[in-house]
């Protein structure tokens, strides 16, 4: 467990809350949990010290809470923390699901049944830090930030993609990119997906352009299945995605690296919230869906199945009334024991 910032400490309580309430008896939970964040750069200057990322490489999975603070300079923990954890232990697959959950204040409440899932690459396009400054500070800076497109990377994560889509009862898949712009990254994003799709006779693709998809996204989102789309496209777009299903603080994630070769790593979509922590007041259930996330990434379907029907019935059932982050936590506990 990496707690990390802000509200991340309550929410991360929460899903092991939870998560051992749904193992069954007979399995031997071990957790760990590693100091890293605002406080320990604060105390020590440290990110992510090798040491500790040796260790982390030796656990099943890794639960995040979220990573920021508005006291250290922006960047120095997403890019020194979080993105270094993607890219060392190569997730590739950036996994973000959304279902459009009962009783919440969406723009989308009573429409036809929203369930799509946005396979996001994860590590390149323009996170991997390539780029930089000119005569910085200066009326004349010019500042360039490279995307980076491998066909190695593209292709595992469009083949990912492909079988998600496969396994799934519509079999759709749509291709996000803006190829009438980025004409090289789009091109070999297209090219690779009609060459894939070939293996795929029976799954139906579509291409979007990122900025025709968010009108979809909200106007049409029943029309979604299963989406790909590069690193930077897709940060957005789940963003997006989670305002019009029922809110941020709904939205889970896996960093997932289907090799096995590390570990994959789970994390709600939104960040550290430093204006709500320590209140109680942030909304675990993002968290605790994305420990549904990593129960079904190590094989226990029946346990992460459990949790999303009780966040199912959890949010059906609430009244309105305002409750605690703890109070959820116990809630949801109770149902997946019940
Ligand atoms: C996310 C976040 C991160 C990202 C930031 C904090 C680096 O926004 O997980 O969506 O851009 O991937
Ligand atoms: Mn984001």
């Amino acid at each position: 467990m990496i707690p990390g910032d802000g509200i991340g400490q309550e929410v991360v309580a929460q899903g092991l809350k939870v998560l051992n309430a749904v193992l069954p008896a007979d399995v031997k939970l071990e957790t760990k949990e590693y100091d890293l964040g605002a406080r320990r750069w604060h105390r020590t200057g440290e990110t992510l010290p090798d040491a500790e990322l040796d260790a982390l490489k030796t656990h099943d999975a890794i639960l995040l809470g979220a990573i920021g603070d508005p006291s250290v300079p922006s960047g120095v923990l997403e890019r020194g923390l979080l993105l270094k954890l993607r890219f060392a232990f190569d997730h590739f697959i950036n996994l973000r699901p959304s279902k459009l959950f009962p009783n919440t204040a969406t723009p989308l409440a009573g429409r036809p049944d929203i369930d799509f899932v946005v396979v996001r690459e994860g590590t390149e396009g323009p996170y991997t830090g390539n780029g930089g400054s000119l005569r910085t500070g200066t009326p004349a800076e010019v500042a360039t930030e490279v995307s980076v497109n491998t066909a190695y990377g593209v292709e595992r994560v469009v083949r990912d993609a492909f079988a998600r889509a496969q396994a799934r009862p519509r079999k759709k898949l749509t291709l996000v990119h803006k190829n009438n712009v980025l004409v090289f990254a789009g091109h070999l994003w297209k090219n690779i997906f009609d060459t894939v799709a070939k293996e795929y006779p029976d799954v139906t693709t579509d291409y979007l352009h990122v900025d025709a998809a968010t009108i979809f996204f909200v106007t049409q989102p029943e029309r979604f299945d299963v989406i790909v789309t590069d690193n930077l496209f897709g940060d957005i777009l789940t963003d997006l995605a989670a305002a019009v299903t029922g809110g941020i603080g709904l939205a889970a994630s896996g960093n997932i690296n289907p090799t096995g070769a590390f570990p994959s790593m789970f994390e709600p979509v939104h960040g550290s919230a430093p204006d709500i922590a320590g209140q109680g007041k942030a909304d675990p259930t993002a968290t605790v869906l994305s420990v549904a996330l990593l129960l079904r990434h190590l094989g226990y379907e029946s346990e992460a199945a459990r949790i999303e029907d009780a966040v199912q019935a959890d949010l059906a059932a609430r009244d309105g009334s305002a409750r605690t982050t703890d109070e959820i936590g116990d809630a949801l506990a109770v149902r997946v024991s019940g």
